[in-house]
């Protein structure tokens, strides 16, 4: 089904806005650190018109529910096209005048992949509705209004990663954010010999419960408990951690600190060129994950382990945890070692099969037609 069959007259545009892999720097981004995202070939598309009579309309391809809303107000609208009225909502909220529209989403993105389909939504629709009606907001601040969405009209809350990945990166490079000041810098990131392999574990995460707002929420305690505006200014970590009595906040601290490091460590590698060194950070910043932040899942850390087993320079969880993807540097010639020994590894625990996606770095949102 196209735009034309849905509503029957033609659309004014095309928008299109990528999912993103983390390289590294997880769930750093919400405590004012560093993030090193690449947007990936898989995205979502918005194809939208706008309407003089304010509404609202929300359809997409893969799913059958439509949703039509004069200025939805947080709780009216529920799933997936809470995401989209969402960005409406956070416009009008920045003082942006944005009227009705007719928008049709398709997706390429695997679903429950740990991609960021949300994010990608809301700046797909973000893009649509700004070139639609003419205003004008610079990237990092539409990123902003896309982050609000989700916190305030959906209740998720994520921090600035997503959103900034799908609207800022640029096609062979990852994109390097300070979360703090919201400056960035493309870093080239040249696989020239190595894919990054996608496993998708199959597991799937559902992030607006409450996993990921109590790991923010301790990071934020330990901030307080140790006088430092965010984990970001922690300079001394082990002064740090004599400071914090409970160890779920210790633990907490050292990933959040170690993490950020990592990021620079990383970045320094790949401008030097040195892409095969990157391997051994991505481990070990899932091992950080799994035993220090606590988020990773059974299905990850076995794929993480056959993958480097079987010749990966080194694997890692991408994204909030509990479910979604694992990311592994791969030496070509390993390619198919990796794949067969995840997925034999999956089978032997009965495990329902992992899905493999080379994740090309790719172009940030943009308007198709
Ligand atoms: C989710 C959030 C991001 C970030 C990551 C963890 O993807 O949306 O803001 O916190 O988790 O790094």
């Amino acid at each position: 089904m196209d735009f034309r069959e849905f509503y029957g007259r033609d659309p004014e545009g095309v928008w299109r806005a990528p999912g993103r892999v983390n390289l590294i720097g997880e769930h750093t981004d919400y405590n004012d650190g560093f993030v090193l995202p690449f947007a990936v070939a898989q995205g979502i598309t918005a194809t939208a018109a706008r309407r003089d009579d304010g509404v609202l309309e929300l359809r997409s391809v893969q799913s059958p529910d439509a949703v039509r809303a004069s200025d939805p107000r947080p709780g009216e609208v529920t799933g997936w096209a809470a995401y989209a009225a969402g960005v409406a909502w956070a416009l009008r909220e920045a003082g942006h005048e944005v009227g009705g529209a007719s928008v049709l989403i398709d997706s390429d993105l695997p679903q429950g992949a740990g991609l960021s389909s949300s994010a990608a939504l809301e700046c797909a629709v973000g893009l649509a509705l700004c070139d639609l009606y003419g205003i004008e907001v610079p990237r990092p601040e539409l990123a902003r209004i896309a982050q609000r969405a989700e916190n305030d009209f959906v209740g998720m809350p994520c921090g600035i990663m997503d959103q900034s990945a799908s609207l800022l990166c640029t096609e062979g490079h990852a994109l390097l954010l300070d979360c703090r000041s919201g400056l960035s810098s493309q870093v080239p990131l040249d696989l020239t010999g190595f894919s990054l392999l996608v496993i998708d574990t199959r597991a799937e995460h559902e992030l607006v419960d409450g996993g990921y707002a109590s790991r923010r929420a301790a990071c934020e305690k330990a901030a307080e408990l140790l006088g430092v505006p965010a984990l970001r200014d922690v300079e001394d970590l082990a002064a740090a951690l004599k400071v914090l009595d409970d160890p779920v906040l210790r633990r907490r601290t050292q990933h959040v600190v170690t993490d950020n490091h990592r990021v620079q460590a990383v970045v320094g590698l790949l401008r030097a060129g040195a892409v095969a060194e990157v391997g051994a950070l991505l481990t070990a910043s899932h091992l950080s994950l799994r035993d220090q932040f606590e988020i990773s899942w059974p299905e990850a850390d076995v794929a993480v382990e056959e993958a480097v087993r079987a010749g990966a320079r080194g694997a890692r969880m991408v994204g909030g945890g509990f479910g979604g993807s694992v990311i592994a540097l791969v030496p070509t010639d390993r390619d198919e070692q990796v794949r067969e020994a995840v997925t034999a590894a999956y089978a032997d625990r009965s495990w329902e099969a992992p899905r493999f996606l080379e994740a090309i770095p790719s172009p940030g949102a943009h308007r198709v037609s």
